[in-house]
């Protein structure tokens, strides 16, 4: 058994690791400790209370995979439900799709019963009106919504490198390996911006019979260069943990053009080893790591590769 998660997940890696001991299986396990997350309104990089696209507005993503079966499912630009990690994992259940996003999976949401939610809270509203204010002409502001978003002089941005999305990934009693993720994707997003976190074989990928991995920071460059499908590959091919994440890496290096900043990559193997790898981050980056042999969950810190 083994779970990694970044340290945004902190607040639901005790959770999860109850219920690995208890032998639930890994999927359901993650999922229970990343609605911890999502409902957390202290962490504003993922549900409730969260940093919004360019209107002011909590988009979320989320995805889950089982890596017995390589069944997936996930949901982009999700608006007004509490767990998206829970709706995306019933795409997975009830649906013969893997992805929903929009208004579809909104609809989908309330026919499952999934529990509806405000997100935007205080420090949604309040960083919003901050930000217009910062970077909107007096012009802009009068007719505000009614702007040319393209015309917005300012970039997403990550919040702080070191806390954006979750991403959990871990391997239960029975050797099932499974992902899931969840965040509210990068603050000041143009609408409808889906980053990597939906998207599974650029920001997740679980494998049982080799192992899995999950990315978090910029999601531009992990859907080019299929980041978490290329890590479980790599290992299919017979590289270790380590060499698939280093080759992983510098794919991501090759990329020179587009927007390029930080990635984070979090991997385990289907033998119990685990590797995380941070790409130009401006700080260090924690993660956290539970197996058996730990009385609890410990913190780490990533390798670091500076280009
Ligand atoms: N990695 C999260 C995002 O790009 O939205």
């Amino acid at each position: 058994m083994i779970l990694l998660t970044n340290y945004e997940g902190r607040c639901g890696v005790y959770k999860t690791v109850e219920l690995l001991k208890n032998k639930v299986n890994a999927i359901r396990a993650i999922i229970e400790g990343i609605k911890l997350v999502e409902a957390n309104p202290e962490i504003h990089t993922v549900g409730a209370n969260s940093l919004p696209n360019l209107l002011g507005q909590l988009e979320l993503d989320s995805a889950v995979m089982d890596g017995n079966t390589r069944r997936s499912g996930a949901v982009g630009a999700l608006k007004g439900f509490k767990h998206p990690v829970e709706i995306a994992y019933h795409v997975m259940t009830d649906l013969e799709h893997e992805i929903l996003v929009g208004a579809g999976a909104e609809r989908f949401a309330k026919e499952i019963g999934a529990e509806k939610y405000i997100n935007e809270m205080e420090n949604t509203k309040t960083a919003w009106h901050e930000f217009l204010d910062s970077v909107l002409t007096e012009e802009q502001k009068q007719i505000f919504p009614n702007i040319r978003l393209l015309d917005v002089k300012a970039k997403p941005k990550d919040p702080d490198p070191l806390f954006d999305t979750t991403v959990y990934l871990a391997q239960d009693y029975s050797g099932r390996i499974a992902t899931a993720t969840s965040t509210s994707g990068w603050p000041w997003k143009y609408p409808g911006r889906l980053g990597d976190s939906p998207i599974i074989g650029a920001g997740s990928y679980a494998d049982s019979r080799y192992g899995a991995c999950a990315c978090t920071h910029t999601g531009e460059m992990t859907i080019r260069a299929g980041t978490a499908r290329s890590v479980v590959l790599y290992l299919k091919m017979g590289l270790t943990l380590s060499e698939a994440v280093h080759e992983a890496v510098m794919d991501l290096v090759d990329l020179k053009t587009g927007f390029t900043n930080a990635v984070t990559i979090h991997a385990i193997d289907n033998k119990g080893h685990y590797k995380v790898v941070a790409l130009n981050p401006n700080k260090e980056v924690k993660y956290l790591i539970w197996h058996p042999d730990l009385d609890e969950p410990k913190i780490k810190l990533a390798e670091i590769i500076t280009t």
